[in-house]
């Protein structure tokens, strides 16, 4: 969505919010998929709810993208605008095994930072693309490695109440891929508590966690890591793969000839491509199996 209106461009500006006009999203997202819309970028979370009041009353709406990292966005003009997170420095901050963390930090490098001040338990998270924002909102796990179970406290700029909250750990409920946030909370900042371990133990983790996900999963590609949750018992890659679906393709979407739970980007994806090679795969997957596969990655949808 582009804003036409000068006067909020410029109440915007006077917040320290950066106009970016006519942004390109596929190149803000790791399947490489999305159309154009202006973007605002948030230097400083406590301009979030005058920000969010401004473009409320200028009935602009407007979606948060966090890394891009677990997303479908559609194509063309996108009817949003979108927020996102500058990144601070420092984003990571130590007290002894609590750390605190911007949101818009990246996953992987908080993994290993933590990791050099001998602070383990998130060993399994390492390879996971996106911010830790997005890592909390979907409870990113792999490996046995949950992001919850390491939640203290939450920094929470609340939509339903247009300020900014402090939510304890035990107020959250953390499930399989699944959170008790709101659609239009936005994450920004958390007090991990670490249990300690010595840095080398933790590398060996990481390490192992590495070459799992590099013999299973298709990195190099553009992808959303899974498309689909796992049914409860089941596997959603191991029935995709069951039906003889790698390598099915909608135009440049493709089933991952590595991992059937990931579907690639081959070359010039659209949405539209996308969406209906996952309703084609739900479909055989329902038949064959009677089962009804759920969407792991987040597909904007108009509201
Ligand atoms: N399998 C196949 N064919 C395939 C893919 C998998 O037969 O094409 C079989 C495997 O051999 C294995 C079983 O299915 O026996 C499970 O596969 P895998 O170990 O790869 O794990 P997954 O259940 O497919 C989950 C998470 C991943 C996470 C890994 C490792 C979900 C939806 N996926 O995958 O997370 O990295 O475990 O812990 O929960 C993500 O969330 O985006 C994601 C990729």
């Amino acid at each position: 969505m582009r804003i036409n209106d000068s006067k909020l461009i410029a109440a915007i500006g006077a917040l320290g919010v950066e106009y970016k006009p006519g942004v390109s999203l596929a190149e803000k997202t790791s399947l490489g998929i999305g159309g154009t819309s202006d973007m605002l970028v948030i230097q400083n979370h406590d301009s979030l709810p005058e920000l969010v009041r401004l473009l409320r009353e200028s009935k602009a709406p407007y979606r948060f993208l966090g890394g891009g990292s677990n997303v479908l966005l559609p194509d063309g003009e996108l009817p949003w605008v979108i927020l996102q997170l500058a990144r601070r420095d420092p984003d990571i901050t130590f007290e002894g095994n609590s750390v605190l963390v911007d949101c818009a930090a990246d996953l992987g490098r908080t993994v290993t930072t933590c990791a050099k001040h001998d602070l383990g338990g998130m060993e399994g998270l390492i390879g996971v693309p996106g911010t830790v924002g997005g890592a909390l909102r979907m409870n990113a796990g792999a490996y046995g490695t949950q992001i919850g179970t390491h939640v203290r406290e939450v920094r929470v700029f609340r939509g339903s109440t247009g300020r900014i909250e402090i939510l304890r750990g035990p107020e959250i409920n953390f499930e399989y891929r699944h959170t008790s946030f709101a659609s239009d909370d936005i994450m920004l900042s958390v007090r991990l508590e670490l249990p300690s371990k010595p840095y080398s133990e933790i590398l060996q983790g990481i390490r192992i966690c590495n070459e799992k996900r590099r013999a299973s999963q298709p990195l190099n590609q553009k992808s959303a890591g899974c498309i689909f949750k796992n049914p409860p018992g089941g596997s959603a890659g191991r029935m995709i793969d069951e039906l003889g679906l790698k390598g099915h393709h909608v135009g440049d979407a493709r089933v991952s000839d590595r991992h059937a739970n990931f579907f690639v980007n081959a070359g010039h994806a659209t949405a539209a491509d996308m969406l209906a090679l996952i309703a084609d795969v739900r479909k055989r997957v329902r038949e064959r199996y009677g089962v009804e596969l759920e969407e792991e990655v987040i597909v904007w949808k108009d509201a």
